[in-house]
């Protein structure tokens, strides 16, 4: 709302008594009560209001903190302060401003809706299917359900078995590991969970890649944590900038994606891995390392995980694996890999969350790892088709989009040379098309003038997605005004 229209709403506000920035949000508060300002109101930028109250930046900055703290209203990255409506009390708004603070275009969020069949939606990064691996996987041996007849079920760090394969399968990846040291999840989202909850405080920083894993910045917000972003370069993080900001005083904790980024597809190389690995073991930090992407590799296999580069890293450093991103998501397997203390109190806070992960998928994710190599052969070569298939279609539609071939991973990022990532991703929607907008991967929470696309879809969806797209840059070009937001997600 315009600062000039704000004010035919608001009664006599600077004539009540205390400060002003407490007068002006009791009146906003009191307009919105009375209905003359409704929920969902977007408040005018704190500088516009200023001059039209002609009072100063700094009284509308509290006015709108006050509002805040009240749970009036919420500040959304990159879309200003709105009303939220109704005052709300203890857990109610604290849980209603949690949801609002999440970014528009969540892509966590948009998981739960149902989508009709015409739309090609490319918001997550996965797999569309079981396709492709063997179906007796999924089919419990009368061996296993023998074995239960006598079991209580609870096995709050993981199956045995699957404990054994996962550290059989980390080991072949370069970093020698017992199955003492895995802790199985629900997920690797729920591996990230678990160590935020375990090692940070409400208000600790971060220090996390500037563009990353979406699912990860909304943990953080969640869990009350504060993004620091580091900037990226062509080898994954800038391990520079990473060793200033590890030598403050308390070293904050440290989460990397540094195998086939989500989202920008980069490793970062051999080398580079033991530098990080030294730089956190010095200053006494603790690094997580998601390689949640490290089976998917489109030329070549990436480095071993960058707790292998140095023997006493192992201390120091978390590594994060998952069974989504090359198997299935509906497993929903997950896995931490840690030592010494750190294990320990991971593990122990693994069994208050839930007292262990479903035996199903387990089961299942242990009879697939018995066979990696043969899924991973017809996986990586289904992924190579895919990519070209969208990678070629990109290039003839829309040759001015730029983009690299990602090392690995299930996501291209395409810089849009400029062009408002947020608006292209909302006209795709009105083509059929869901794409992210850029910003949810952006730690500032920034428009950043690119889109992710993932290329785990089929060619066929590859191809239909680009169609949508070149539709939604030509309306964009003839500067198609942007009619009522239609929601991507
Ligand atoms: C880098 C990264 N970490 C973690 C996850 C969460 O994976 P999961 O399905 O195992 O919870 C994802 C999913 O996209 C991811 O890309």
């Amino acid at each position: 709302m315009q600062a000039t229209e704000l004010l035919t709403r608001l009664t006599a506000w600077d004539q009540r008594p205390g400060p002003r920035s407490h007068a002006l949000a009791d009146a906003l508060r009191e307009a919105a009560a009375a209905g003359s300002l409704p929920a969902g109101t977007r408040l005018p930028a704190e500088r516009e209001l200023a001059a039209a109250l002609e009072v100063s930046r700094g009284t509308v900055v509290r006015a709108y903190d006050r509002l805040r703290q009240a749970g009036a209203a919420v500040t959304r990255h990159g879309s200003g302060t709105v009303l939220a409506g109704r005052d709300l009390r203890g857990a109610e708004r604290r849980g209603a401003a949690l949801l609002e603070e999440l970014p528009a275009g969540s892509i966590l969020a948009g998981m739960s809706e149902d989508r009709g069949p015409d739309v090609v939606d490319l918001r997550g990064a996965a797999w569309p299917g079981t396709a492709g691996l063997p179906d007796d996987a999924f089919v419990r041996t009368p061996a296993e359900l023998d074995t239960f007849r006598h079991e209580s079920g609870y096995r709050p760090l993981g199956l045995p078995v699957l404990r054994r394969a996962i550290a059989g399968h980390l080991t072949r990846q370069g970093l020698a590991t017992d199955a003492s040291q895995i802790i199985v999840t629900t997920g690797a989202q729920q591996a990230l969970d678990l160590i935020l909850t375990t090692l940070c405080e409400p208000g600790d920083p971060v220090l996390v890649e500037e563009l990353t894993y979406p699912g990860f910045l909304e943990l953080l917000t969640t869990r009350r944590l504060r993004a620091r972003p580091l900037p990226l370069g062509r080898d994954g993080v800038d391990h520079l900038a990473l060793a200033r900001a590890l030598q403050q005083r308390t070293p904050p904790l440290t989460y990397l994606v540094p195998t086939h980024h989500n989202p920008t597809g980069r490793t970062v190389p051999g080398p580079l891995r033991r530098l990080i690995a030294e730089q956190v073991v010095e200053t006494g930090g603790v690094l997580v390392d998601d390689a949640s992407l490290a089976e998917v590799w489109l030329d070549a296999p990436p480095p071993p995980p960058i707790a292998a580069s140095l023997p006493d890293a192992d201390a120091h450093i978390i590594t994060v694996g998952s069974a989504s991103k090359w198997l299935w998501g509906g497993l929903r397997v997950g896995w931490v890999r840690a030592s010494g203390s750190l294990l320990d109190r991971l593990a122990r806070v693994k069994v208050i969350l839930d007292l262990g992960t479903g035996f199903e998928g387990q089961l299942t994710t242990a009879s697939l790892l018995d066979r990696a190599d043969e899924v991973l052969t017809v996986r990586r070569e289904a992924l190579r088709s895919r990519y070209d298939a969208l990678a070629s279609a990109l290039t003839e539609q829309l040759p001015g989009w730029r983009f690299e071939r990602p090392t690995g991973g299930l996501s291209l990022w395409v810089d849009l040379g400029g062009a408002p990532g947020d608006a292209i991703a909302q006209l795709a929607a009105r083509h059929g098309v869901l794409v992210p907008p850029a910003r949810v991967c952006a730690a500032t929470g920034r428009d950043v003038g690119a889109l992710r696309l993932t290329f785990a879809q089929d060619e066929a969806t590859m191809r239909r997605a680009v169609d949508g797209l070149a539709a939604a840059w030509r309306d964009h070009l003839a500067h198609a005004a942007p009619r009522a937001a239609t929601p991507i997600v």
